[in-house]
């Protein structure tokens, strides 16, 4: 497969992002989750959200704590990945889904090499000390997994997307918007302190001056979480490059033919 490049093709529809897998038919952040993204022909890319566990390893979950989307409770850096890996990750969504676990990246990238790319949002935990090996982590598991070409990088901490660069200098990487701490600031500004090439922002969020910033700069702009058709087709007039979406299996047919 082609290797995974940020800005979508002149021409081309935008690419379609899978996010926490197909989430709004399987739980957020499984393997069920990424095997319907995986069967769905034009989905382009699955979304996942990693964090670290006690012992280092990068695990894929998205809230700091476990509560919300399994039968554990508490911060999931207070875990083990062998304790992690004892929750029920899918009960929450569907009694059909109790076999489900937290998946480690490793699994999911090996799962997923070949199939389709992965954007890894790395999900900060305010620790700054151990920023760097929590991003160290994740780039081994990405190396290990022969999925180098295949993978962009995001955060909301745009420490963490530096630091990405810094050790993996010809990385794919975007920054995700925050609103209340970005107010104001363009997005190349944000970007380019962190060396990003993709700008990543919410649906509400969008302003038709971002896209124009974008553009003058020659970056990507992806936008989430579109879950209608009637949305994803507004992006498709805006010529932005990626849509984020909870249910990508029905914006895929609609946005880039089945
Ligand atoms: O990367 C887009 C989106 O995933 C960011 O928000 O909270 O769904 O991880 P969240
Ligand atoms: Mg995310």
């Amino acid at each position: 497969m082609k290797p995974y490049q940020p800005l979508c093709p002149a021409g081309e529809p935008p690419y379609v992002i899978a996010h926490r897998g197909i989430s709004a038919k399987a739980p957020e952040n499984t393997m069920a989750a990424f095997r319907l993204a995986t069967g769905t022909p034009n989905i382009n890319m699955i979304e996942l959200d990693v964090r670290c566990s006690h012992d280092g390893t990068p695990v894929v979950i998205h809230d700091r704590t476990l509560q919300r989307t399994t039968t554990g409770n508490g911060a999931v850096r207070s875990y083990t990945v062998d304790e992690l890996k004892k929750f029920d990750a899918g009960s929450w969504f569907h009694p059909t889904f109790s076999q489900e676990c937290i998946p480690t990246l490793l699994e999911v990238l090996s799962f997923v090499r070949g199939k389709c790319w992965v954007n890894v949002e790395l999900k900060g935990e305010f620790l700054v000390r151990s920023h760097e090996a929590f991003v160290r982590g994740v780039l081994e598991n990405v190396r290990e997994s022969g999925m180098k070409d295949q993978v962009l990088y995001s955060s909301f901490t745009h420490e963490l997307v530096a630091s990405v660069r810094r050790l993996e200098p010809t990385a794919k990487t975007g920054v995700i918007y925050n609103f209340y701490r970005d107010f104001g600031r363009s997005p190349s500004k944000l970007a380019q302190r962190a060396g990003a090439s993709v700008f990543v922002c919410a649906r509400r969020e969008l302003r038709r001056s971002m896209i124009r910033d974008v553009r003058q700069h020659s970056l990507a702009l992806y936008v989430y979480t579109l879950n209608s058709v009637q949305d994803a087709s507004k992006m498709v007039e805006l010529e932005i490059d990626g849509i984020i979406s909870d249910n990508a299996d029905d914006i895929a047919p609609v946005v880039r033919g089945s």
